[in-house]
């Protein structure tokens, strides 16, 4: 009409190159789906936005493509020393290696996960920041590392990144574009930031009298939480601290329980007994914490002990003490409780591999949760969660959950593919979720479970599950390592190497390789194991071999949950 003189510039058809711009590309690599959530949480803020998004895990993802991107953001874990997860070990290594392409149009941001507790946190997230960089890359926002409490950083990375590419995008539009990403599958109403209030139905131990260890199965009832998982997905439990934990540290300080102290960073308040019980981590210790407290100790010792930088000396220190330790040792201190309150990670939730079949036991969840209890710097120590749940919380109370999936574990779509699972401990739970699945959906494929703990008589866990699963052929074959049944050790990889014919053999046929359980020693021996079961049997090098073990992981026939 003859009113409007100039068209305003948002209403104009978009350049070629303002269209280019609208194209996100979201990469995200996790060992338990934590950044799988994210990236798909900032994917949708993006869609929402009209941004035209690309959203895939960096395990398949073609590093190569990275080169023909202009916008990436990339979310990404560290574990153990510092390593990438299983699914972006592949993507790390060729990014950070010399086929690398240059990336002098690239526009990127990345979100590293990690846990301050450990030496190398965000690692991983680190190193891919600098190397983008390094490629010619350019930052739309700086990178966040995030720390085990990651909701409130993650936010704010989401929010940096939008503005930063609403800027290097030139300010358009925020019409809505049809949505790219299926619905959640699991949407309910509870979820990681509103957990549901879940029903104990059964907590029994499954040790037997005299055994060292307590592991306890939980049976917790999902009716009404429209809650629903697969094989291989884990529960979240918020747990809550000891009260007479937060109790001492209260009258050590010298504090009053009452007093209200900030927690998170809207505003909100709490009594401190009451945050310190649900709100704040006082069970580990870690650097930045350290680094922190020392600006409220007016001891002196402390102040040294972070100037110095001798790491290995403040690891020393970390290893194994809590809040409780840390004041009594570097009184006294100055500041209110608030302020002290201020420097702690908000508690995060427990990750607990489910050990049964959704669609066998519909409206439950079944867990398997090793007490965690030992003596350090001449005090009882607990697991807060494990030790919540064997000792605090009978049937008829409630725990605070939500359901984390995990795609990295998953049993083969086709029933009739074998399936090599190996689980000592806890490290069984998934386990029993798997073949409580394949006896419901009544697959054929061989299954054969190497599970391994200390006892025989005491700490054989679910074993009558596994006879009748044996019986009705779901099990094909079990082997079991007690290792302290005898003077010698043996674990599940000895058991395996007695069989390397037919693990290699099942490796061959096609089998699925799972394992589950600790990270630290038992996983990165048995991957050892089997590669010298591969070298011997394949006639192969060591090289060749962990080559095989790659290419096995690449087609997702490899999966680790481990912890
Ligand atoms: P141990 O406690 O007698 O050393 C479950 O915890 C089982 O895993 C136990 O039998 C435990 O044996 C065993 N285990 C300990 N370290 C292991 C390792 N590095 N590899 C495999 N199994 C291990």
């Amino acid at each position: 009409s003859e009113a409007a003189t100039t068209v305003p510039a948002e209403l104009n058809a978009p350049s070629e190159a303002a269209q280019e711009n609208k194209e996100v590309t979201v990469l995200y690599g996790s060992q338990t789906g934590n950044s799988q959530q994210l990236a798909e949480e900032i994917s949708r803020k993006l869609e929402d936005k009209a941004y035209h998004v690309t959203l895939a895990s960096m395990h398949t993802y073609k590093p190569k493509n990275i080169k023909d991107v202009t916008n990436l953001l990339l979310i990404v874990s560290t574990h153990g020393e510092g390593e990438p997860p299983d699914n972006a070990i592949a993507f790390h290594e060729f990014l950070l290696g010399r086929k690398a392409p240059k990336l002098a149009d690239l526009h990127f941001s990345v979100l590293a996960l990690g846990d301050s507790s450990y030496e190398f946190f965000c690692q991983t997230g680190k190193e891919l920041d600098q190397r983008l960089e390094e490629l010619g890359g350019t930052r739309l926002y700086p990178r966040v590392d995030c720390d085990i409490d990651f909701d409130e950083d993650a936010a704010e990375w989401m929010a940096g990144v939008v503005a930063g590419l609403e800027k290097a995008t030139g300010k358009s539009s925020s019409a809505s574009s049809t949505a790219l990403l299926s619905p959640d599958a699991t949407a309910t109403a509870y979820s990681r930031t509103n957990p549901y209030q879940a029903e104990i139905l059964e907590n029994i131990n499954l040790n037997g009298r005299g055994s060292n260890k307590e592991t306890r199965h939980l049976e917790l009832s999902l009716e009404g939480s429209g809650f629903t998982f697969e094989p291989g997905d884990s529960v979240g439990i918020f747990p809550e601290n000891d009260s007479e934990l937060a109790d001492q540290l209260i009258a050590e300080m010298g504090w009053n329980g009452d007093e209200s102290v900030p927690i998170g960073k809207q505003g909100d308040v709490l009594p401190l007994r009451e945050a310190l019980i649900r709100h704040f981590e006082i069970t580990v210790l870690t650097k930045p914490l350290l680094e922190k407290a020392s600006l409220l100790s007016k001891n002196n010792a402390l102040k040294e002990l972070v100037a110095t930088g001798n790491e290995q000396q403040l690891r020393a220190y970390l290893e194994g003490r809590d809040i409780l330790d840390l004041v009594r040792d570097f009184a006294p201190w100055e500041g209110t409780a608030g302020d002290f309150t201020a420097i702690l990670r908000k508690i995060p939730p427990r990750l607990y591999s489910i050990a049964s079949s959704y669609r066998a036991n519909e409206d439950e969840v079944h867990l398997t949760v090793g007490a965690v209890r030992y003596d350090a710097h001449g005090r009882k120590r607990a697991g807060v969660c494990s030790v919540q749940c064997a000792e605090r919380k009978a049937p008829g109370e409630t725990l605070p959950i939500f359901i984390q999936r995990n795609p990295n574990f998953r049993l083969p779509e086709n029933g009739s593919t074998p399936i090599l699972m190996v689980g000592p401990g806890t490290g069984v739970a998934p386990f029993r979720a798997f073949l409580e699945e394949r006896e419901e959906t009544g697959a054929e494929g061989p299954a054969w479970l190497f599970f391994g703990d200390q006892h025989f008589s005491t700490d054989f866990l679910y074993q009558t599950d596994w006879q009748r699963w044996m019986k009705e052929g779901v099990l094909t074959k079990m082997d079991v390592a007690f290792s302290r049944d005898q003077d010698e050790k043996v674990y599940v990889q000895h058991k395996m190497l007695e069989k390397a014919d037919e693990v290699f053999q099942w490796l061959e046929d096609g089998a699925v390789l799972y394992i589950c359980g600790d990270e630290k020693q038992m996983a990165k021996d048995v991957h050892k194991t089997l590669v010298s079961i591969i070298a011997q049997q394949g006639n192969r090098s060591e090289e060749e071999a962990e080559a095989y073990l790659s290419h096995l992981q690449q087609n997702n026939r490899y999966q680790r949950d481990v912890y």
